[in-house]
């Protein structure tokens, strides 16, 4: 056995960990590939792999280091506000072997500060307090490899690597099979459970996530919620479920979704495999999910009702700890919720990261999916994407009033 590994040791084996993911999204793919436009809404791989080093050199070497940048002012090219996706590959940003020595150097200098900063609880400056800034920045990376993901379904023949797979993913040297030991849990579809609905009955609820321990700003602060009485279904809609509603209605399929010979395949990755009929439906806006949970008889729960659920779950069901309820982890869940600020919220540490996405052009997500790092999964978790959007992995899961 090895000896207790430090909080810095701790940070750098995930930042490791992290960044060993990305290199393994991007292992089967040639620089044309990393280079290409797939779709005006999403940015061509080169600019996330650019953005992550950016960032990184951003928080962790200017700021926290006080050091000058490696390229001058090439940050201004990866500042996701000032440059929207479809924008991105007209950008003079770096490329190829350019673009990898500057991940690499962005990484060292990064590990350089971090043997110089204190990083304990009580480290004067907040953003190193506890390891903010290092908790932001590895979450950051596991949320672009899922941003990434995204893209990668329209790359045909792409392979997912076991890694991603797994969800999660392995430090580099570690044997698969003590990831395994470390992180194994039951797939949850198969976690057996006693009630197809979780109900609540009416009350305060506690949501948000706690004063201390790394989350983003827009969870904070924790505070009351006083919802109705309500049941909300204990797993999400299942493909069958949806294609059952497709035939009745006429509605268009979700992305990736063709007809072969009168079934539904997957046409993701340029496959063209059978849907399974009990797996957990992807892909669908939340115009569809909202239109879908109408025609069910039921509605989209909002996101105080999602959280009290989940934390209500967790409390009589452990072994869906990881995942915040049962049933999640495999699909963000659209809830009705707009993306606003909690009462007393205060920026932190930069506006850019939520306050400027208040109000109602975007809808809440919650959960996670198969591509989200496990680490990021926690019932306080907001994601956040346009109604309209169809190519995050985000399906359905109803609620309704208590009868
Ligand atoms: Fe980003």
């Amino acid at each position: 056995m090895t000896a207790k590994s430090s909080p810095k040791d701790a940070i750098a084996d995930r930042l490791a960990e992290a960044r060993w993911r990305t290199y393994e999204l991007i292992d089967p793919l040639g620089d044309e590939q990393l280079n290409r436009v797939h779709s005006p809404i999403l940015s061509p791989l080169a600019w996330d792999l650019g953005h992550i080093a950016n960032f990184e050199e951003l928080w962790l070497v200017q700021t926290v280091g006080s050091r000058e940048p490696l390229h001058g002012d090439l940050g201004r090219f990866y500042d996701a506000i000032e440059n929207p996706r479809r924008d991105r590959n007209e950008l003079p940003i770096l490329r190829d072997a350019e673009l990898r020595a500057y991940l690499a150097e962005v990484r060292e200098r990064a590990l350089d500060v971090l043997e110089e900063v204190d990083i304990g609880p009580d480290a004067e400056d907040p953003l190193l307090r506890d390891g903010f800034v290092y908790e932001m920045l590895i979450a950051h990376e596991h949320q672009h490899n899922e941003t990434m993901l995204q893209l990668l379904q329209m790359v045909d023949g792409y392979e997912l690597p076991e890694a991603v797979k797994s969800v999660g993913g392995l430090s580099p040297g570690q044997a698969p099979g003590e990831f395994a030991r470390r992180f194994e849990y039951p797939p949850v579809r198969e976690t057996p459970h006693a009630l197809p609905t979780i109900r609540l009955p009416g009350g305060r609820y506690e949501i948000g996530g706690p004063a201390t321990g790394f989350a983003y700003d827009n969870e904070r602060p924790r505070h009351t919620v006083e919802p109705a009485p309500f049941e909300i279904d204990a797993l999400p809609v299942s493909n069958g479920e949806y294609a059952a509603y497709l035939d009745e209605t006429g509605i268009e399929p979700p992305l990736y979704w063709e007809r072969e010979s009168g079934d539904w395949v997957d046409t993701a990755r340029g496959r063209r495999e059978p849907l399974d009929p009990a797996g957990p439906l992807v892909h669908v806006s939340w115009h569809e999910a909202d239109a879908f949970a109408r025609w069910a008889g039921k509605r989209l729960p909002s996101e105080h009702e999602w959280e009290a659920a989940a934390r209500a779950a967790l409390a009589t069901e452990p072994a869906a700890a990881p995942l915040g309820l049962p049933g999640a982890g495999q699909v963000w869940e659209w809830t009705s919720s707009d993306f606003l600020a909690y009462p007393g919220f205060a920026a932190f540490p930069y506006r850019e990261y939520s306050e400027v996405f208040f109000g109602d052009a975007y809808k809440v997500l919650r959960g996670g999916c198969w591509a989200t790092h496990r680490d990021d999964l926690r019932p306080s978790f907001r994601n956040w994407d346009l109604p309209e959007r169809r190519q995050i992995f985000a399906g359905i899961r109803c609620a309704r009033n208590a009868q």
